[in-house]
């Protein structure tokens, strides 16, 4: 028996949660208005990329119960981690954007067959336009920790150093679609459904039906076939109720519009082009005994600096100031090595004589008035244009207009993953898109959203952003532990303390000497949401994307 007063005092303590609660999450007149709410079931989500990103949301998704259709245009998982020999369709100039080489048919589905050179084309060129090969190149290591590149539930082979190759990453990644029954020969679970994944499947459209409260999804697969040597080419559409975007941010590489760079990009030596965007850039051998000029001073031009010095007879380097990697002083990390001269910034190119004897008699004026000539091959490591669906809605480079959870505040049943890290983040983020499509987590209504995003409440930094970036896992560590206190669901740990240590040293050996440093996380530990650090570049417009 329970005395009548300790039954007083359960009842005044129950009473005080529900204050509690109320000033929580209740605290206006019309508590169902605070909250974003969809007019139908989500049941069907589409996603669209394999990457690290979007193999963890399709399998969060699928987890949740829901129907899940992910494309991928590459042939297999893996995102920017699938190394190929070939190389990217080249990109174009001066922008950058390369042509597609057809428009969607008016009647869908269609299929259409290509022979080898129709139009002009080459069938190997049909293929890796579609595909688009990627930025990676043989010899390509991590400049994260393992702990920073794996996936949960599967691990690297015990002796694996901390910076892996691209090839030891490509397989990590396979075997995580692999456990989730996402690789490309994986077969639908019952036998009649529909397959979960698509590979060779580009997305091209994404539109929203106002009238259904649907997005329909149109597709482009292609196949290639034997005997006859041809290409099949299948478009569609989907209908589904919430669409996420994994679509990656190295895709469409930013090439300089630098005056004279058209006439300069038309020339051949050997039948190769004598300058290209490091998107094309695979074995260091073939810079044996030349002049080599890169342009650009981040990370893929100083790696690849390092790469191919030993082959070199000379190596220059067309360097601007950069604000971003200079402000942070990440001396390794982003070094040059010894023997590269540094010289300004390009002027223009002078247009060459020929096509055909490629660049070297060619005349480069530089920003300072002197001039270069005798240079037989430029790599521009000018860097990506972030390249996702739907530009109108959001802006591609700064993946503006979306909540700090990834939805699209206009329409939160749009929802983009390339958010800080998608491998130490995609795990709470693809839980949270699955937790608030099922209804057992909430967003703030539209008005909150926008009122919190003008505020930059929530904006978390470039990858590089230490503290913004454990200011995010904080963030959504707290959100999904108070919803499922709420409405269920299996609470989530913050990233295991190995990781900040393993990260501490890492980043100390081979970023910049002593920056990082346990106490920092302790520090940032004991700071109030109200106190963050905001995010480098966060007094820009533009959130430049420029370091991982
Ligand atoms: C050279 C280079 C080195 C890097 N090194 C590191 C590193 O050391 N550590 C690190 O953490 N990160 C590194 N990164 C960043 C890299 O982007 C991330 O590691 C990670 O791959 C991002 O995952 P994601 O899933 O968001 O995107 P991605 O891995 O890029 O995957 C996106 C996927 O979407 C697919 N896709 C795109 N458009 C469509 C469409 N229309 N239809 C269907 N599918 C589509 C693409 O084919 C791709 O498979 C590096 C990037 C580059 C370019
Ligand atoms: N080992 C690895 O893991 C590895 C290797 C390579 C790349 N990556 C990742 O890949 C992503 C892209 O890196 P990135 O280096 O390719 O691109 P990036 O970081 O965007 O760098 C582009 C560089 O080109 C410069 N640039 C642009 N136009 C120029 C011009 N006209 N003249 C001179 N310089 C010019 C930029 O200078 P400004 O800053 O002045 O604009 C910048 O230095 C990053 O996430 C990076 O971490 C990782
Ligand atoms: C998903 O469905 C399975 C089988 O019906 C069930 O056991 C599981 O609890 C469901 N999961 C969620 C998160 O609803
Ligand atoms: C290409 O770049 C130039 C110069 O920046 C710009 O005027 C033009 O609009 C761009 N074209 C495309 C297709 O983006
Ligand atoms: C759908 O609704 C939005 C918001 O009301 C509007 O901006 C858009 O133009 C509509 N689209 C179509 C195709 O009607
Ligand atoms: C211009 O830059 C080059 C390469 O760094 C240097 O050798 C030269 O002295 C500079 N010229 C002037 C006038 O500053
Ligand atoms: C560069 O321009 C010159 C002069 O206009 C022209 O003769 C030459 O053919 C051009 N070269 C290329 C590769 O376009
Ligand atoms: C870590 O803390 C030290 C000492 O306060 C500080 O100098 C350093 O800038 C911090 N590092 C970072 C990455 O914020």
């Amino acid at each position: 028996m329970i005395s009548p007063r300790l039954r007083t005092i359960f009842w005044a303590m129950s009473l005080t949660t529900v204050i509690a609660r109320q000033i929580l999450f209740d605290s206006s007149d019309d508590s169902s208005s605070r909250w974003t709410t969809f007019p139908h079931a989500i049941t069907r989500v589409a996603v669209v990329g394999a990457g690290p990103a979007g193999l963890q949301a399709a399998a969060h998704l699928r987890a949740a119960n829901l129907t899940v259709r992910l494309f991928e245009r590459a042939p297999s998982p893996g995102g920017n981690w699938f190394y190929t020999e070939d190389t990217p369709t080249r990109e174009g100039y001066p922008n950058g954007t390369a042509e597609k080489d057809e428009k969607v048919p008016k009647t869908l589905p269609a299929r259409i067959f290509y022979e080898e050179g129709e139009d002009g084309i080459r069938l190997d060129d049909r293929w890796t336009e579609h595909w688009q090969p990627r930025p990676v190149w043989y010899d390509l290591h991590t400049n994260t920790p393992t702990t920073m590149t794996e996936l949960p539930g599967v691990k690297y082979s015990p002796n694996t150093p901390w910076s892996v190759s691209v090839h030891d990453v490509q397989r990590h990644v396979r075997a995580y679609a692999s456990l989730h029954g996402l690789n490309s020969n994986d077969p639908p679970i019952p036998p009649s459904s529909t397959p979960i994944a698509s590979y060779s499947t580009r997305v091209e459209s994404i539109k929203k039906c106002n009238h259904t409260s649907t997005w329909t999804l149109t597709m482009r697969r292609i196949e290639r076939l034997q005997e006859p040597k041809r290409v099949r080419v299948d478009f569609w559409t989907e209908e589904f109720d919430a669409v996420v975007v994994s679509t990656g941010r190295y895709t469409t590489p930013y090439v300089p519009a630098i005056e004279g760079i058209g006439n300069w990009s038309k020339a051949v030596e050997h039948g190769m082009y004598s300058m290209y965007h490091s998107q094309s850039f695979r074995h260091p051998e073939r810079y044996s005994g030349k002049t080599v000029l890169i342009v650009g001073a981040s990370i893929s031009a100083t790696e690849i600096a390092r790469a191919i010095v030993p082959f070199t007879d000379r190596l220059i380097a067309s360097v601007r100031s950069n604000s971003v990697a200079q402000g942070r002083g990440l001396d390794i990390l982003l070094s040059f090595p010894e023997k590269t001269e540094i010289v300004p910034e390009i002027l223009s190119f002078e247009p060459l004589k020929g096509d055909d004897a490629g660049i070297r008699a060619g005349i480069i004026h530089l920003l300072n008035g002197t001039t270069l000539t005798g240079i037989d091959e430029i790599i521009l490591a000018t860097g990506y244009r972030s390249n996702t669906f739907l530009p109108d809605l959001v802006n591609p480079r700064t993946l503006s207009n979306l909540h700090w959870t990834g939805h699209y505040i206009d329409d939160p049943t749009l929802a983009y993953t390339s958010l800080g890290r998608p491998w130490t983040h995609g795990r709470y983020q693809s839980y949270g898109l699955a937790k608030v499509w099922t209804g057992t987590a909430r967003l703030p209504n539209q008005k909150q959203m926008w009122q919190d995003y003008q505020a930059r409440k929530y904006q978390f930094g470039i990858p590089l952003d230490v503290f913004p970036q454990e200011a995010q896992i904080r963030q959504f560590v707290a959100w999904l532990n108070a919803e499922a206190l709420e409405f269920g669901g299996q609470f989530v740990d913050p990233l295991p303390v190995e990781t900040r240590e393993t990260f501490a040293y890492f980043v100390n050996a081979h970023w910049k000497q002593d920056w990082l440093m346990l106490e920092n996380y302790t520090w940032f530990d004991n700071l109030p949401s109200s106190e963050w650090p905001k995010p480098w570049g966060s007094e820009t417009e533009q959130v430049k994307d420029v370091l991982w």
